[in-house]
């Protein structure tokens, strides 16, 4: 094919451009305005069309009402529909339709961002939400940060600076500690940093949360083995429960051992919106560093996170690689090159997700939104516990909370428990109007509600109420624990 001028089909006018949106949003719009009747989940065995499979690389060209076709009418389901209210499993996501056209804006202007130089009115708007962030946080001046794409490159980002400004070069001696409860991306990111499993100790917890007596135990038996305990790993917010450590009395042990605090906040830490969330994290600022996932807490769609830390040098010193061919870094710390504090060069325009839904709806929006998780985690709590036959763990402090289903009047262990909770959970979904998921507590089945989709509120929850009181009712009068022996 001869490329020309005339002849140049990547090329758009701005007519075509058009058409090609309008024709995509046609599609979209459809999708958005149907997600409250489609269902919350389904799976690959569900599907009514095979599922399409894989292909080869395309060499000739298809029109995009084809491909548009093919992908909204044969390609979305079966899938978890993380975007619809009823979505209450995991840590639900959202995604703002707002931040997509943030990123159709991003995506066609296609700036560099990562190196002030090159854009500095955008790599400004990046820096000023960052600096939203760490004003929420209240991390004093001095402090930064960057976006991620998510909670788990954060996590492994803060292990990394903090084995780098700590341990130096000579690492392996080094010991990481943290709970059981933590999310699963703390070990990958330890040992992506190059730490062994051996070397991530896991502290007891109380009520789920980290005991500090046996931290302290812990730092002074590793020290006794000429170890280095360097970093302690603590959530606020963890993915089970939405338990929140004592940040204040482990900054304290960090302070007095010369470690760093890492704080896990992927999940709670945007409740620093609200009244009670901020109550709740009292002491999140005492933390070295921060990860925060605005995919999470501000329903964002999925691929931002972020990671803040207390003396942004910090990340400096960890991260700063420059080279002969790259523009000049700037000496001023007001303007920000992303990719000095970072580890990407080259990456998408994240900040421009975050600031234009801030702009447009202003952070009392967010802050209502996140209030009403919390009123609506509160209503679902009060109403599953009142349940004779269901155990729960701790009462809510977020959005998040496990619960089991518990036959009266009978000895069940908990291999037994957990088996029959399993099928409880494969009953309550099984409307499809709502997900929930589950975890191991202790070894204990739980099933998890987590409410935190833009999309959710009452009706979604009270939905959901009236089907946990008819599986409890159908599995009090089931026969099916008659076999088992009490
Ligand atoms: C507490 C916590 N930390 C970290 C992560 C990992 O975040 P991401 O999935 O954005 O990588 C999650 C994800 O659910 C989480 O809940």
């Amino acid at each position: 094919m001869q490329i020309s001028e005339d002849n140049s089909p990547l090329e758009l006018t701005a007519e075509q451009l058009r058409h090609d949106v309008e024709l995509t949003l046609e599609y979209l719009g459809r999708h958005i305005t149907t997600l409250d009747q489609q269902p919350a989940w389904s799976l690959p065995q569900d599907a009514t069309d095979e599922i399409s499979p894989r292909e080869n690389i395309p060499t000739q060209a298809i029109p995009l009402e084809d491909v548009l076709d093919d992908l909204f009418n044969h390609r979305i389901d079966p899938s978890y529909n993380p975007s619809c209210g009823g979505y209450l499993a995991y840590v639900p996501g959202g995604g703002l339709p707002h931040a997509a056209i943030a990123d159709l804006i991003s995506g066609i202007l296609n700036k560099f961002v990562t190196l002030w130089q090159v854009a500095p009115g955008f790599a400004n708007i990046e820096a000023d939400v960052i600096q939203w962030f760490t004003n929420l946080i209240g991390y004093p001046a001095g402090s930064g940060g960057y976006l991620t794409t998510g909670g788990s490159m954060a996590n492994w980002s803060a292990i990394v600076t903090a084995r780098r400004i700590l341990l130096g070069d000579d690492f392996f001696k080094g010991i990481i500690y943290t709970t059981a409860q933590a999310h699963h991306s703390v070990l990958k990111a330890a040992v992506l940093a190059g730490f062994p499993e051996r070397n991530i100790r896991r502290v007891d917890t109380i009520d789920l949360t980290l005991s500090t007596r046996h931290l302290e135990a812990l730092i002074q038996l590793d020290k006794q083995k000429g170890l280095l305990p360097f970093m302690v790993v603590a959530n606020a917010g963890t993915t089970n429960t939405g338990a929140i450590d004592p940040l204040v009395d482990i900054s304290g042990i960090c302070r007095h051992h010369n470690m760093w605090l890492h704080t896990d906040a992927a999940y709670g830490g945007f409740f620093m919106f609200t009244e009670r969330g901020k109550n709740a994290l009292r002491g999140l600022e005492l933390s070295d560093s921060v990860t925060l996932d605005p995919h999470k807490g501000l329903f964002l769609p999925y691929g931002t996170g972020c990671l803040l830390v207390r003396d942004v040098s910090h990340l400096e010193l960890a991260h700063k690689v420059s080279a002969k061919y790259l523009p000049p870094f700037q000496d001023e710390e007001e303007d920000v090159d992303f990719c000095g504090i970072s580890p990407e060069l080259s990456r998408d325009f994240r900040g421009l997700r975050i600031w234009l839904p801030f702009k447009i709806f202003g952070a009392t929006t967010f802050a209502s939104y996140l209030d009403e998780k919390l009123d609506l985690s509160r209503l679902a709590f009060a109403n599953i516990s009142a349940h004779p036959n269901i155990e729960t763990i701790t009462t809510p402090t977020l959005s998040t909370f496990a619960f089991r289903y518990k036959p009266t009047g009978q000895l069940i262990n908990d291999p037994e428990l957990n088996e029959i909770n399993q099928r409880f959970l494969t009953e309550l979904n099984s409307s499809k109007q709502f997900l929930l998921s589950s975890t191991y507590i202790n070894n204990k089945y739980m099933i998890r509600i987590c409410v935190l989709s833009f999309r959710t509120h009452e009706k979604h929850i009270h939905r959901c109420l009236e089907e946990v009181a008819r599986v409890v009712h159908q599995f009090n009068n089931s026969q099916q624990f008659n076999s088992l022996q009490y």
